[in-house]
């Protein structure tokens, strides 16, 4: 149930109040966006939603792209606190460091959702933040990979997102808890891939290497696609099979990891929806419009994708989507 018919079933005066904001919605507010850059498809179908979603509503959306810098993050928060803007949205690069530029947007009485990622600051700090469970979508990659190696022993190689960053903090954990019961699956080597393509051929070629030419690895596990794709490509030039010889699971559900499922190449993927503009929106309209609070957190669907779930459909359905 969407926020705002939560709103609408709390009492007779909240759905007046309710009804009168969704006719006036967002159209002709200034909302501005601090976006973390373009490290992945999954990030930069995110942005591509965002755009849309705010062109449909009639939002004057500011964009500003970070390069993957929290200062730049800061700066351009505080560009959009100087312009006064109706609203922010911030996809947060690392998880600390936010407390003193949450505090002047505070201040200045401009509502903050976080988008994507968590951060560790006084929760009043910002109106709500709309995020995957992290720690779920670890536990669920987790628990798949066990279910697939049965009893045969399991070394797991581990690429790890951004240093800093929640989903890298969070996937780690929940992979961990997933794997937990499990005595013949465990993670040898882990290191940051930082979330890109490039990087996560690096590091994988890094860990083929040190595992002899990658015979005693048994599965990769990748905190996004875009990692998991680098991976999948340094396997094959280590003249191994990946989704085979080396089994991949990885988060995100981006195009290019359905057609490596299409291929036999990836096993498994933990979807996470680019749309979080959509409930972000949604309850920056309820709040600027009817004084409506939004729940602290907005959590989104976390589902597994397998080579089972029609991978050919999948890509189909989301090549045209900004990724
Ligand atoms: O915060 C979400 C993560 O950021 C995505 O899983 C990853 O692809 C992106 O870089």
């Amino acid at each position: 149930m969407s926020i705002l018919h939560k709103t609408a079933l709390a009492g007779g005066l909240a759905v007046l109040l309710c009804s009168s904001a969704l006719a006036q919605g967002l159209s002709g507010k200034v909302v501005g966006f601090s976006q973390i850059g373009s490290e992945s498809g999954w990030r930069a179908a995110e942005t591509s939603v965002t755009k849309a979603e705010a062109e449909r509503l009639g939002i004057d959306l500011k964009f500003a792209d970070a390069q993957q810098k929290q200062e730049n993050q800061i700066k351009a928060i505080r560009g959009f606190i100087a312009q006064g803007v109706d609203a922010i949205l911030v996809a947060p690069v690392v998880a600390t460091g936010w407390e003193e530029v949450l505090t002047e947007a505070k201040e200045a009485s401009i509502p903050v959702v976080l988008l994507d990622r968590g951060i560790e600051a006084p929760e009043d700090l910002y109106l709500t933040s709309v995020a995957s469970d992290q720690v779920k979508e670890g536990r669920v990659a987790g628990e798949w990979l066990v279910g697939a190696v049965g009893d045969k022993e399991c070394k797991v190689v581990e690429l790890q997102g951004t240093v800093g960053s929640s989903p890298a903090i969070n996937r780690k954990q929940g992979f961990e808890e997933g794997i937990a019961g499990a005595a013949n699956v465990s993670i040898i080597r882990s290191q940051t891939g930082d979330f890109t393509r490039s990087k996560g051929k690096e590091v994988m070629e890094g860990f083929i290497k040190a595992e002899g030419g990658g015979a005693g690895i048994c599965a990769v596990y990748s905190h996004n696609d875009d990692m998991a794709v680098g991976a999948i490509q340094a396997i094959k030039d280590a003249g191994l099979k990946p989704g085979t010889d080396i089994l991949v699971v990885s988060i995100d559900a981006v195009p290019d990891i359905f057609a490596a499922m299409v291929a036999g190449e990836a096993n498994a993927t933990v979807e996470l929806t680019p749309n979080m503009a959509g409930p972000a929106f949604a309850a920056l309209d309820a709040y600027l419009n009817g004084g409506t609070v939004p729940e602290k957190f907005i959590i989104t669907e976390s589902k597994l994708y397998t080579p089972a779930d029609d991978p050919q459909g999948e890509y189909d359905r989301r090549k045209g989507l900004g990724y």
